[in-house]
């Protein structure tokens, strides 16, 4: 089988350079559905000019966020300023949200300096907007990462809030798995009954503990390479039965590998999502494409830009994430490459 991955593009600038030209929306655009359901925006989540014009005068009944949160971990923003910085967008998603609507959104807690940035947003939410808290999810990761000295981090952290009273979907919560444990006995109307006897189902509910949730990589068909923070499907999937109901529209602000526009694509949702960065933009629509023409949600053995960098004459890419060129290649990527002119800070507009 051709195995064709694209190295991740934040480790790797070449790689970035070498895709850009083949990113159809620029800073400020807006690529809308031809099927009229989904929008999809090189969008800054924290700039209100931005999110009006992506929501259109619509409302949604559901918000997924998953921001970019080892921007602290990496010393790249401070703490106050990455708090601030979220304060933006999230006023800009109350305003986005209807009346009765829901909220989630997935933090992570850096256990070495005092979990930051998760308790600094929780008091945020609690002390700056009236979004009132309804759960802390955390979904296992199957393989986690630490050392012989302490517990192994294998969890993420998931905030589930509520504007109004919003309808909550429970039966989306039933799990696979089997219920295994009996006896639990309780008294209805005279007679003792076990708890098997009592159950709406066969199966476990998820509660706020996912355990049954397989983190991203690369042998699954959902895998999209060259993506560094692809959230399961699944996880996306149980948000969106649980808190939306068909023909409603969701909205994600940091769509990275498209996650949530596929979940809401695949449930008859519709979604509108952005993403600061013109490839993940692209990617987005790439995954929408693929899953409309083959029902595939991902490129698990090979990558959304396969036909343009074969055309480049490149094959491959080495560890260092080189390309890798066939001896019979048409060009050089250098000589193919046009990096977008960052400045050119477009006004707002459509684009197909
Ligand atoms: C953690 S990833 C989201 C992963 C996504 N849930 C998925 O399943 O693929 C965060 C994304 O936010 C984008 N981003 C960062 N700052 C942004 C901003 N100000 N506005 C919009 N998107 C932003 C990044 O480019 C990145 O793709």
């Amino acid at each position: 089988m051709k195995r064709f991955p694209i190295p991740r593009f934040d480790k790797h600038e070449n790689v970035t350079k070498l895709i850009l030209p083949f990113c159809r929306l620029k800073p400020g655009e807006i690529w809308t559905d031809p099927q009229g359901k989904h929008r999809i925006g090189c969008l800054d989540a924290a700039d209100p000019s931005h999110i009006v014009s992506l929501m259109n005068g619509q409302k949604a009944s559901l918000a997924v966020h998953d921001p970019p949160y080892n921007l602290i971990a990496f010393e790249e923003r401070d703490l106050d300023s990455f708090i601030e910085w979220c304060g933006r967008w999230i006023d800009m998603t109350n305003a986005s949200l209807a009346d009765n609507s829901s909220l989630y959104v997935w933090l992570g807690a850096d256990q070495k300096n005092g979990f930051e940035p998760l308790p600094d947003f929780m008091l945020l939410l609690r002390t700056k907007t009236d979004f009132k808290t309804r759960s802390f999810i955390t979904m296992r990761n199957q393989r986690g990462y630490g050392t012989q000295k302490n517990w192994m981090a294998v969890r993420q952290e998931l905030l589930y809030y509520i504007k109004g009273s919003p309808k909550f979907n429970v039966e989306s919560e039933y799990t696979d798995i089997p219920k295994i444990l009996r006896g639990y006995y309780k008294e209805i109307d005279g007679e003792l009954t076990e708890n098997f006897e009592r159950s709406k189902s066969e199966n476990i509910r998820a509660g706020n503990v996912w355990v049954d949730v397989q983190q991203v990589f690369y042998r699954m068909e959902e895998n999209v390479n060259g993506c560094y923070a692809q959230k399961p499907l699944k996880s996306i999937d149980r948000i969106v039965r649980a808190s939306s109901q068909p023909g409603e529209l969701v909205i994600d602000f940091f769509s990275h590998a498209g996650t949530t526009l596929i979940a809401c694509e695949r449930l008859e949702r519709r979604c509108n999502t952005i993403d600061i960065d013109p490839i993940f933009c692209e990617i987005s629509i790439r995954r929408l494409a693929r899953l409309r023409k083959n029902g595939e949600t991902g490129w698990q053995d090979s990558n959304p830009f396969e036909k343009e960098l074969e055309d480049l004459g490149i094959t491959g890419f080495d560890d260092d994430g080189e390309p890798i060129y066939s001896r019979t290649g048409a060009a050089t990527a250098t000589e193919n490459s046009v990096t977008p002119n960052k400045s050119e800070q477009l006004g707002l507009f459509d684009t197909e």
